[in-house]
């Protein structure tokens, strides 16, 4: 089958569905601990206010959808779409009785909003995983009122990355790696975690989808995990991003060795009762006309 956009989208809505999807629902709230301070820069630079109306695109657990909610307040309400049914009965628990936020089983792509255009649109990870990103972000923001803006956070460059490059290259000491993929194959375009860490590509999809100014800034944080039990936290980090692709169809063992390995670079990381390891975000802010 060839690989074209279509095939590539329907990847990803399989893998969220998929394991992926599971193990995403089953990190759930160490995740969302480690993440908290992309959550608290994206919305001061989004800036939402009581009284608005917000969507939450690829809302994962709920974790973001419950923190906008509290934000906007019972004047607001918030919509979190999430193309995984795993992810979502995740934030229906979460979000039972909140009152001012309803949830939707939705692929970004074709989503239409019911009522009054959004205010905003807001994504912390949840927008990378588009085969076509310009056709979904076209069609986000049709629920976009003129005026309002789509506030999202997408990583920058895997090398930008230490909390990813660190375990992977331990975990590379024990799985080898895939060969580099070939030159004369285009991958600039694979929808993943690591798609927009071009900041230049992914100004030219913005602009593609039609909205006329975009603002950028770079956020540096570092992702903290438990430090008391390292084993532990390093078994976690065997299924992050692309350390969980590497050894996704591996054996119990070599996962057990994988995590063995990742445990033994993390001490110089260790700062107080966490490992701290570095990470950089990109923040973008695209102002409908
Ligand atoms: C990395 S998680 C981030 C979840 C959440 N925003 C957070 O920060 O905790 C990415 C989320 O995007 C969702 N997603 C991926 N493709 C999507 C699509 N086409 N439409 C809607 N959601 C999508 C996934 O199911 C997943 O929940």
């Amino acid at each position: 089958m060839p690989d074209t956009a279509a095939t590539r989208h329907a990847r990803q809505i399989e893998a969220w569905n998929g394991l992926m999807g599971a193990q995403w629902a089953a990190s759930e709230a160490r995740t969302e601990r480690a993440l908290a301070p992309v959550l608290e820069a994206l919305l001061a630079y989004a800036g939402p206010s009581p009284g608005q109306r917000v969507v939450d695109v690829g809302c994962g657990a709920g974790g973001t959808t419950q923190r906008l909610a509290n934000t906007v307040g019972p004047a607001g309400e918030v919509t979190g779409i999430d193309v995984s049914a795993v992810i979502l009965n995740a934030a229906r628990a979460r979000l039972a009785g909140t009152e001012n936020a309803r949830l939707e089983l939705a692929d970004a792509l074709t989503w239409q909003r019911t009522g009054a255009p959004a205010d905003l649109l807001f994504s912390r990870f949840g927008v990378m995983f588009f085969g076509d990103p310009v056709a979904a972000f076209a069609n986000l923001r049709q629920s976009l009122k003129p005026g309002g803006r789509f506030a999202f956070a997408a990583w920058a460059a895997l090398a930008d990355n230490p909390w990813i490059t660190v375990p992977l290259a331990a975990a590379a000491t024990v799985v080898p790696p895939p060969p580099p993929p070939d030159p004369d194959e285009p991958h600039g375009d694979e929808p993943g975690q690591f798609a927009f860490g071009n900041p230049a590509r992914v100004l030219r999809i913005l602009h593609d989808a039609g909205f006329p100014a975009v603002d950028l800034r770079a956020f540096d944080f570092a992702m903290r995990f438990p430090a008391d039990d390292l084993a532990q936290t390093a078994a976690g980090m065997t299924t992050m991003g692309n350390v969980g692709r590497l050894l996704r169809d591996r054996s119990e063992a070599e996962r057990a060795q994988a995590a063995e390995a990742i445990a033994a670079v993390l001490p110089p990381y260790i700062q107080g009762n966490r490992v701290a390891l570095p990470a950089r975000v990109w923040l973008f802010k695209a102002h409908n006309a």
